[in-house]
């Protein structure tokens, strides 16, 4: 068997094809959408629009967006399209204040997800029969059980370790032996540090492959865990009000962006401020419309994250560039943008500083000022640790434009992440 013969149909689909399915699968959401949620009906009569407005792919941008205050107003089921009779799961995520935004998923949802996940892990070079550690939080969470049964359905054994006991983590890793890893890249780099306070050489797993999510990641965070663990990483992608993870998802072949499996999920860009869809390799927000969901359909979801669409390469769905961060962790210093992901590719190429950092905002006087609180390597000395925070500090004058304080704190000093990291702390009066 070629590694052609592995792709499942909607895989060897060429362009034309896809866009066929697409539009025909679009029709059809919209119409239920229209049907069955009382907020849909009310915002498409309000724009004047019916479903059948929408005859070509381009079409769809006319149509209004939703985001999650929609979801928020409509709390807990408002925005389910099926008796509840007919819901198998539902899911919610925390968000930072308030009321979660819940989804809910059919038997058939449940399916297409088991089907779109089991095809990221294949294409982060996953194989029936290899063992998946998850490490993802189950629960509410869908990392957890979005993984668990992508991996069943591929045909591997899972490990189902959730998310915490770090100890536990590395003991299950060894004597075990899975060969892939799904857990948030920064949960890695506290497993990596388990690892080593065990005394235990990291490159030495049986690991081979890492699919990393569910929060941002740099090129230079993707090198520090391949380096240090010797596997491939790759990035996975997806939000709970889509599916959950498995959206989009990197080629180990290629690892040049995330393919969205757009036979489910029709991806655009568009200007965050206009709302105007932006051509294909443009930056700017992704928005997301289901094309097969049941339980939930959502239709020009803003995902507020920012990244910009390129075409297929190792697949025939177009790709998104690695995202760049939310508009949310948009950091705004006396003018400047900045993300949390440029602090990253400053520090984890800053000798003499580990991979761990923190954002802290604080304001003085009418300003807002940003430290970057970056941990030593064990072993650093003074100078050392001096040089590191003169570079960082430097590094983000040059590339960002804006001047910021640098402390380097001792090892193993900051907190860990045992999920998804929080970057920024917020120490500014609201
Ligand atoms: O984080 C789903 C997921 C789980 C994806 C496991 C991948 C792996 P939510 O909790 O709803 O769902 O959070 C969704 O997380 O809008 C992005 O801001 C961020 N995010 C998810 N994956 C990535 C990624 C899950 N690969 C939100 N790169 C999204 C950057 C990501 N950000």
């Amino acid at each position: 068997m070629t590694e052609a013969d592995l792709l499942d149909s909607a895989e060897r689909l060429s362009r034309e094809e896809l866009e066929a399915l697409q539009l025909e699968r679009l029709r059809a959401t919209l119409r239920h959408a229209y049907d069955n949620v009382g907020f849909y009906r009310q915002s498409f009569d309000k724009a004047g629009l019916r479903p059948e407005d929408c005859r070509t792919l381009t079409d769809l941008g006319r149509f209004p967006f939703t985001a999650k205050a929609d979801l928020r107003d409509n709390y807990p089921f408002g925005m389910f399209a099926v008796d509840q009779s007919q819901v198998r799961r539902v899911h919610a995520s925390s968000g930072t204040t308030g009321r979660p935004t819940v989804v809910g998923y059919t038997e058939r949802d449940l399916d297409t997800w088991a089907d779109v996940v089991a095809r990221s892990i294949r294409a982060a070079g996953g194989r029936p029969g290899h063992k998946v550690h998850v490490a993802y939080g189950y629960g509410l969470f869908t990392g957890g059980l979005g993984a668990h049964y992508g991996a069943e359905r591929l045909g591997c054994t899972v490990i189902p370790a959730s998310g915490g006991m770090t100890a536990r983590q590395v003991q299950l890793i060894t004597d075990f032996r899975p060969e892939i890893i799904m857990v948030t890249p920064s949960y890695m780099l506290t497993i990596l540090d388990e690892f080593e306070r065990q005394g235990i050489d990291p490159r030495t797993t049986s690991l081979k492959v890492g699919i990393f999510g569910a929060e941002p990641w740099t090129e230079e965070m993707r090198r520090e865990i391949e380096e240090r663990f010797a596997i491939d990483a790759v990035d996975i992608y997806g939000l709970s009000e889509v599916i959950g993870p498995g959206v989009a998802q990197e080629c180990v072949e290629t690892k040049d962006g995330l393919h969205v499996w757009e036979d489910h999920f029709y991806p655009e860009v568009v200007d965050p401020l206009t709302g105007e869809v932006l051509p294909d390799g443009e930056h700017g927000e992704l928005v997301f419309t289901s094309l097969t969901k049941e339980a939930m359909p959502v239709i020009r979801y803003r995902t507020r994250d920012l990244t910009r669409l390129l075409p297929g390469t190792a697949r025939v769905f177009r790709r998104m560039e690695k995202v760049t961060g939310r508009s949310d962790d948009m950091v705004i210093l006396r003018g400047v943008n900045l993300f949390p992901t440029q602090i990253e590719e400053i520090v984890l190429r800053t000798p003499h500083v580990a991979p761990h950092f923190q954002l802290r905002l604080t304001r003085e006087g009418r300003l807002d000022a940003l430290t970057v609180r970056a941990e030593a390597r064990a072993g650093a000395t003074p100078e050392q640790r001096e040089a590191a925070g003169r570079a960082i500090a430097a590094a983000v004058k040059d590339g960002v434009g804006v001047s910021i304080a640098v402390e380097v704190v001792d090892p193993e000093t900051l907190e860990r992440s045992v999920g998804k990291i929080k970057r920024i702390v917020d120490l500014r009066q609201k």
